[in-house]
Order: C-alpha cells, then sequence, then structure tokens
C-alpha cells in the first residue's frame, strides 16, 4: 500500500495519533528533509522529497507494497496525492488527513473557514475569478518564494481588493518560532516581502 500522510503543520504535537503509528510502521519512508529530520526512525529506508518529483515516484514504485510518503498539512491540499493518484489506482492508495496549514492559520485568528476560497500560489497561480473581489470574501492562500505577501497585495489591488482590507501572514505555523504579522493590504505592498507563509485577506472585523 502506498500510504499518504499528513502530518500537519510541522509540529508533532499536531500530528493525529494514527498517522504516528503508519509512519513508525513504515519500511520506506518519504518525504521533506525537514520532515524525515523530525519523523524517520533508525531502521527505515528513508528518500527525500526533490524537485526532481520523477525520482521520488519511481522510488516509491519500487516500494510500493510497504511505503509511507509524508506530506505537510493535509494530503488533500495542494501535495504528492495528485502526482500519486496519476500512478496508482485507488485501491493501492490510503490517505491520511492532517491539520492543513490553513486550517491552522484561521483558527489562529478565530475565523471560521467555511466561507473562505482557499487557494495556492505555491508554484501555480488561482484563476482570475478566485481573485476578482467579492463582499465577503475570504481568501486563504499558500505562497512561496516567488509569490511572496508584496506581489500577493499587489495581485490583489489589481483584482479591486481595497487597500484597508486586512491581510495576515502566518509565518512557520506551530513551530516555536511561529510569527503572525496583521497589516493591511497596503502596508503589505509597501513592506518587507514573505514567503513560504500563509496568508489570509478579508474584509470587515
Ligand atoms: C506544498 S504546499 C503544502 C500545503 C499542505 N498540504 C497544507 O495542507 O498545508 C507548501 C506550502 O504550505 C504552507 N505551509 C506548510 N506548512 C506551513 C507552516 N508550518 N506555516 C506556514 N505555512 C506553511 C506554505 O505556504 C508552503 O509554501
Amino acid at each position: 500500500m502506498v500510504e499518504i500522510v499528513g502530518i500537519g503543520p510541522g509540529n508533532p504535537d499536531y500530528l493525529l495519533p494514527i498517522a504516528k503509528m503508519k509512519i513508525e510502521k513504515a519500511k520506506f519512508l518519504v518525504g521533506g528533509k525537514r520532515a524525515l529530520a523530525t519523523f524517520a526512525k533508525n531502521g527505515q529506508q528513508t528518500f527525500p522529497i526533490t524537485k526532481d518529483i520523477d525520482a521520488v515516484l519511481r522510488f516509491i514504485t519500487e516500494h510500493k507494497d510497504s511505503v509511507c510518503v509524508v506530506v505537510s498539512g493535509d494530503p488533500g491540499f495542494y501535495s504528492l496525492l495528485d502526482n500519486i493518484r496519476e500512478k496508482f489506482s485507488n485501491d493501492e492508495i490510503e490517505v491520511i488527513p492532517g491539520v492543513s496549514s490553513l486550517q491552522m492559520a484561521f483558527s489562529k485568528i478565530n475565523l471560521p473557514w467555511h466561507d473562505a476560497k482557499m487557494l495556492s500560489f505555491h508554484g501555480r497561480v488561482p484563476q482570475d475569478e478566485d481573485l476578482e473581489f467579492e463582499n465577503n470574501k475570504i481568501l486563504g492562500m499558500l505562497t512561496d518564494g516567488v509569490y511572496h505577501s508584496r506581489k500577493i497585495a499587489e495581485i490583489l489591488l489589481n483584482f479591486n481588493w481595497n487597500q484597508k482590507s486586512k491581510f495576515i501572514v502566518f509565518e512557520r505555523l506551530s513551530y516555536e518560532n511561529e510569527k503572525i504579522t496583521a497589516m493591511t493590504l497596503e502596508e503589505a505592498l509597501n513592506g518587507e516581502p514573505i514567503s513560504h507563509g500563509v496568508i489570509i485577506v478579508y474584509e470587515g472585523e
């Protein structure tokens, strides 16, 4: 079985007990370097997820009977799951959910996410209609080094968001050096670019 296990935002306190069990039992463990450093146990053969996704998929295929792939957050939200689904049939895959970074970000500001539009600027750009301003719209966004806070603020202004909209950046969620910066869209546009975190944008309280 190819198990794809969500490890949550990073701190093991946010790992589900079933995820911990699957990771501990795995003979072959695939994951980002940081995840492997945190979760790999002695005796496990590990393989790091790098930009060379074909090599990662080859390793998974070679060990598909007992491999555990750990991904950040929840596997259902922009992870390696898409690539794995292209290679394997449904009955060869088991997904174990995790707390998404965006789910945690919403919890940090006590804001429900049931009406939010959850998007990714991590190696992609969302559709125009998803970015366009609408009354009461709430955006939750993954970022990366290219699409950082300043770039996203610039894009949202072009999609008619108000300069005074709330713009909250969450870095290193769940870690000891977690940082949450609340500003306006205008301040984000003129501030230091912040990458590799998540951003929530909305109007109102
Ligand atoms: C490949 S995506 C994975 C998203 C993941 N599946 C999820 O549900 O959160 C990687 C992006 O997730 C976000 N991310 C993951 N862990 C984070 C954390 N601890 N704090 C802030 N953002 C995080 C960042 O936007 C990062 O660029």
